[in-house]
């Protein structure tokens, strides 16, 4: 674990690439939640990720490897496995080993394709996914052709990007705009679900000022799948991607999806600014000089204008294996830590 986050990474789905940058045919060699993996499509379509060592003799399946029809054939021997790490065929061999007929010999991870994003299920010890990813009906919508993506690679883990929403005094300081309250939350499992509504005065190109509701809803669907639905003046869904490289680095994408917008409609503007605000210092890019560096307390000196950190906490807490977070298995306190000073003193 890294010195700045007392958690490990945190169990779910996870964004390791989109969809349509993984052609039929293609091999990959990737590196997410600390590991070497390998990522190829099949001539079918399906998508599959693998431990990069052959079963065999140990090549690495994504130097030479190649997709065999349904299968990844390795360069050393030729030996293929399907998705599933079932070999299909050794070349040279009378027949299959017995033992490994119809079995996974090659080590496979889950992975789903949903919203043009491929994701990867993590979990230290391998369990199942205990969750699925949800779709989005807007991801679906032939209406819906637009999309805009970005992506930064800095030093920080998933809670701590995704406590930012609940950080409500932070908007004032770093974001140079208006608190923004937490709004309707509910929690339920691994969901969260907020939502914050309000009204503004806009005004248009000819000088006249409108009234414009606007609603922001929030989901998180376990450690990695979230999205924000924006309604108002315009339409948009952004899904923030988070991923863990290791256990103190992310990649962090941003796909906004939302339908066409006439060129130079008050829309269309509307929309850059939008995307150039939740990017920017408004948004992300404001964030991301004080993630990059800061620490992870367990036990925060909280004031009565912090929003529901602890809520939240508690909430991201049931995605880590082998738990307590927050903890109360006896650690001394963080800000003892950090300050050196002594348990006595409290
Ligand atoms: S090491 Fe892969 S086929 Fe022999
Ligand atoms: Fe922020």
């Amino acid at each position: 674990m890294s010195d700045r986050f007392p958690m490990p990474m945190p169990f779910g789905w996870f964004c390791i690439g989109y969809s349509d940058e993984l052609a039929v045919g293609d091999v990959r060699n990737i590196h997410y939640f600390d590991r070497d993996m390998v990522l190829f499509r099949t001539e079918s379509g399906r998508v599959g990720l693998t431990h990069p060592a052959c079963p065999h003799l140990g090549a690495h399946l994504g130097h030479g490897g190649t997709v065999q029809g349904e299968s990844i054939r390795c360069a050393f021997h030729h030996w293929q496995y399907n998705t599933e790490g079932v070999i299909t065929d050794i070349p040279y061999a009378s027949r299959i080993p017995p033992k490994w007929e119809g079995k996974p010999c090659l080590k496979t991870y889950p992975v789903c394709e949903k919203n043009e994003v491929i994701w990867a299920w993590y979990h230290p010890e391998d369990a199942a996914p205990d969750h699925d990813v949800i779709e989005l009906d807007e991801m679906r919508n032939p209406a819906w052709t637009e999309r805009q993506r970005f992506e930064w690679t800095f030093d920080s883990c998933p809670q701590e990007i995704a406590e930012n929403g609940v950080d409500v005094a932070h908007f004032k300081y770093v974001h140079r705009m208006e608190a923004v309250p937490e709004g309707e939350t509910t929690y339920e499992g691994h969901i969260r679900r907020s939502k914050v509504s309000g009204s503004r005065t806009v005004t248009d190109e000819a000088g006249n000022a409108h009234e414009v509701e606007s609603t922001v809803q929030v989901v998180q669907n376990g450690a990695g799948q979230k999205w924000v639905r924006f309604t108002g003046m315009m339409e948009y869904v952004l899904q923030p991607l988070v991923t863990p490289i290791n256990d103190a680095t992310v990649e962090v994408r941003f796909i906004y999806l939302h339908q066409p917008y006439a060129a130079g409609s008050f829309e269309a503007m509307g929309m850059e600014a939008a995307i150039e605000s939740t990017n920017g210092q408004r948004g992300l890019e404001g964030d991301i000089p004080i993630w990059h560096h800061k620490f992870h307390l367990r036990n925060p000196v909280l004031c009565d204008g912090d929003g529901p950190i602890m809520r939240f906490r508690k909430y991201f807490s049931q995605f880590y294996f082998g738990g307590p977070y927050p903890g109360e298995g006896g650690l001394p306190s963080d800000l003892e830590a950090v300050a050196g000073t002594s348990s006595a003193a409290k």
